[in-house]
């Protein structure tokens, strides 16, 4: 009896132990010559269901725009949005941007305006200046907060590798 519930015990802890340090699973996203992009939900719990961004193409050299396909199926209304980004790279935080994706006018994502539970399934353009950043690894939180109250509704943790100087 008392065996059974050390064998109990140890379990328990070993099942905590495991909640706590085994980190989100992590899947390869694309890879190429330059890049590898990977991701995962965020950790403590912050789950994203039915979400899917595919950037193409993999390559952040000599590009200023990128498509990305997107699948979402979204836990609130996308009248207001509202994204956070942090960019980490050796354990610091090296950029922090937060800004409206969509405002409720004249909004610029097809996704703007679509209802909790809609699918979405669309095509956005990112552009941008090329990216000058040196090898590693960068950690890229993306955080989705809807409607006044700011709920966070998405949050994805991406990894892009950068293998060779761009
Ligand atoms: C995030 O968590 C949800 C719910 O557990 C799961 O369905 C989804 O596959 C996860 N996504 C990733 C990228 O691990
Ligand atoms: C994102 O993933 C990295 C690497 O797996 C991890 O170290 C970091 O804690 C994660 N951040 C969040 C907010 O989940
Ligand atoms: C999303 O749309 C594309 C092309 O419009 C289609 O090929 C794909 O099957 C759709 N995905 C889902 C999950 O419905």
């Amino acid at each position: 009896m008392v065996y059974r519930h050390r064998n109990m015990f140890l379990l328990v802890m070993i099942l905590s132990v495991c909640g706590f340090t085994v980190a989100e699973e992590r899947h390869l996203l694309c890879s190429s010559e330059d890049i590898d992009i990977l991701y995962s939900n965020c950790s403590r719990g912050l789950q994203t269901k039915d979400f899917s961004l595919k950037i193409e193409p993999c390559s952040l050299k000599g590009r200023s725009v990128w498509r990305g396909s997107l699948f979402w199926i979204p836990r609130a209304d996308l009248t207001i949005l509202r994204a956070h980004v942090n960019i980490w790279s050796k354990g610091f935080e090296s950029v922090k941007w937060k800004g409206d994706l969509c405002k409720g006018v004249d909004d610029g994502y097809t996704f703007c305006g679509a209802l909790k539970g809609e699918t979405i399934n669309t095509t956005v353009r990112f552009s941008g200046r090329e990216p000058t950043f040196e090898e590693g690894e960068y950690t890229i939180v993306v955080k989705g907060f809807a409607g006044h109250h700011k709920e966070l509704i998405a949050c994805l943790n991406y990894t892009i590798i950068i293998k060779q100087p761009l």
